[in-house]
Order: structure tokens, then C-alpha cells, then sequence
């Protein structure tokens, strides 16, 4: 296999880590969807091992809770043929009163050859790749990026448009609505920077207290009228309230918040007559998204964003590891 240097004789992806989708050109991203495509077909075969990683450790260092991007990491490192183990937090020494940065020294020494990272603090994931000498992947750093999350949404809307005979390189001309606690959502920015580096436009829809400031600055559209911001949209995006990073009270209530921005099937009628649904998950049905809507066979991609999580981060750690394993044109 030979891997093209791109574009005018450049590594098709030049960096260290994945710790944000703000650190990547458009082509790289591109590049890393690529890459996961024929991960994606392995992954549909009954036999779905790879001897690619064959030997290399992975260590997943969640200091967060996390169902599907812990598991999906756990099974992309485990098909690929790595040596993968799981740190949680609450069984850690960091329980013990560790910091952080000697967490990291720790991890360094044992020679992993890839670091996935998730933690509740923005800038954590940064500060622990400053501190060791492997590839760092962040899983999810506070409220700040979530840079997997974003390039399996974009495989997962890109392999639903194909479906649909809508077959584009890019998202030109979409309009995508995200509406839920943008404010707290690592999502969401990782999503704002990943969708529009892809050509869509985007919407924002949060109530006033969970709408950062300045969204407009970076070319996002803010709404706080749900009905409004769904207006002949081509893709509905729902996120979670996230509690746990809020500190005081954001929202009345959740039965509010679900007569103002709950997405219904009532209120999905306004979007584009085909329009899908997305949502990262964990869901709260009810409140920011109904359940007609979420479980609808023909529009909600939620499940397909689940699988499409496995084959994104295969093709991270393959690309990440490349120059450790000494690819032809990577080292
Ligand atoms: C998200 C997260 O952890 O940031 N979930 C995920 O990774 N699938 C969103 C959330 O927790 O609401």
C-alpha cells in the first residue's frame, strides 16, 4: 500500500496528536474519513481483525465517565491487534492525590505507543500530551473538544447521504442545526470546526444561558427559537444537557426546556422533508429529544453514529502509529 503524501509532497497528516479538530486543515480531515472507510467495511464482516497494530499497547486513560467512546476505542484498538488497557480514574492513584502531569509520567514509562485521554478539565488532554513521547488522542477534554466524536458524525452523515444517492466529498450547501447546551458541549465545538471546515453552514439553538458568546465570531448562526433555527434544515443535531458541568440552575426545568427545545415530531416537520437526526448520545429521552423521533427507521443516524465511532478511531490510531511503526512514507 503506499500512502500519498498530500497535498504538494506533504505528510497527508503530519501530527503528533489528535487533540482537536482546531489544530486540523480540512484535507486532513478528509484524510482521517478516508481512512476509515475500509475499516467500516471490515467491520460489517463476520471476522473483524486486523494484525495492523500487532504488538503496539494502547492505554485508555478515562478520568470521565464514557460508555460508547471508551468501549469503541477499547474494541478499535482490540481490532486493530493491539495490547489495549483500560485505566479508570476511580481506580487510580489519582485518587490518591497524584497530579496529573506525574499520571502522565507514569503512563510514559510504561512505553505506550498510543495514549487515548478523557477528562473533565479543558486543556487536560494538551497538557498531559506536553508530557509524554507517544501519540495522544483526546477522547473528550472538559467542555472544550471531542475531535472523534465530530469526524464519526461527519462519516456518519457523509455514509447516510451517500445512501441517499447525495454523494458529495463535503457538506457544501448543508444546513445543519445543533441545538442543546452548546455552552458545555465539547460536541458541539468539535462539530461547529469540523462541519464548517466541510463546507456546511451552521446553526446553533440554545436557550440565552447556554449559548456561548460571540458564536457569530466563528460563522455560526445563533438561535434561541427552536422553530426558527429548524427552518428548512437538512441535518438536526440534539445534545444533552450536560448537569455535571453546569454550577447552578441554567434552565427552569426539564419539562421547560422539552416545550422549548425538545426536538418532536410535531416540531421536526419544519426542518427539510428528509432531514436527519443526529445525537452523540448519552440521550435523554424527553427531554431534549422524544423517542418517535430518535427510534425513526428512516432519519434518526443515531445508532449509525455509534458505528461509524469504531471504524473513525481505527483509522486515528492507525494513522497516529504509523511513523512508531515505521510505514513506508511516515517516518
Ligand atoms: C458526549 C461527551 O461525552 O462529550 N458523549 C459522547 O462522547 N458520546 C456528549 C454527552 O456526554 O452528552
Amino acid at each position: 500500500m503506499t500512502f500519498g503524501r498530500y497535498p504538494a509532497g506533504g505528510l497527508a497528516f503530519p501530527h503528533r496528536d489528535l487533540l482537536g479538530i482546531a489544530q486540523l486543515e480540512r484535507h486532513e480531515i478528509l484524510y482521517l474519513l478516508d481512512e476509515a472507510e475500509p475499516w467500516v467495511d471490515l467491520n460489517r464482516q463476520p471476522s473483524k481483525h486486523s494484525d495492523t497494530l500487532a504488538g503496539l499497547t494502547i492505554i485508555n486513560a478515562f478520568f470521565e465517565n464514557s460508555t460508547r467512546t471508551l468501549l469503541s476505542f477499547e474494541i478499535a484498538g482490540k481490532r486493530l491487534g493491539a495490547d489495549v488497557v483500560n485505566m479508570h480514574a476511580a481506580q487510580s492513584s489519582v485518587k490518591k492525590g497524584e497530579t496529573l502531569i506525574d499520571t502522565a509520567i507514569t503512563l510514559n514509562a510504561m512505553r505506550a505507543d498510543a495514549i487515548v485521554i478523557r477528562h473533565g478539565s479543558s486543556g487536560a488532554v494538551d497538557l498531559i500530551a506536553s508530557k509524554v513521547d507517544c501519540p495522544v488522542l483526546n477522547a473528550g477534554d472538559g467542555s472544550h473538544e471531542h475531535p472523534t466524536q465530530a469526524l464519526l458524525d461527519a462519516l456518519a452523515l457523509r455514509h447516510a447521504l451517500r445512501e441517499r444517492g447525495e454523494a458529495a466529498e463535503d457538506f457544501t450547501g448543508l444546513v445543519i442545526t445543533i441545538c442543546g447546551d452548546i455552552l458545555h458541549s465539547r460536541v458541539a465545538r468539535s462539530n461547529i470546526l469540523c462541519l464548517q471546515a466541510l463546507g456546511a453552514s451552521v446553526r446553533l439553538c440554545a436557550p440565552p444561558a447556554l449559548m456561548p458568546a460571540g458564536v457569530e465570531t466563528i460563522g455560526a448562526e445563533p438561535f434561541h427559537d427552536f422553530d426558527a433555527a429548524l427552518e428548512g434544515a437538512d441535518v438536526v443535531m440534539m445534545l444533552r444537557l450536560q448537569n455535571e458541568r453546569m454550577q447552578g440552575q441554567f434552565i427552569p426545568s426539564a419539562r421547560e426546556y422539552h416545550h422549548l427545545y425538545g426536538l418532536t415530531l410535531e416540531r421536526l416537520k419544519r426542518a427539510a422533508p428528509d432531514a436527519l437526526v443526529m445525537h452523540p448520545g448519552p440521550m435523554n429521552r424527553g427531554v431534549e429529544i422524544d423517542s418517535e423521533v430518535a427510534d425513526m427507521l428512516d432519519r434518526s443516524i443515531i445508532t449509525r453514529q455509534v458505528e461509524m465511532g469504531v471504524a473513525i478511531r481505527m483509522s486515528c490510531l492507525d494513522i497516529l502509529t504509523r511513523r512508531t511503526r515505521g510505514v513506508e512514507g511516515w517516518t
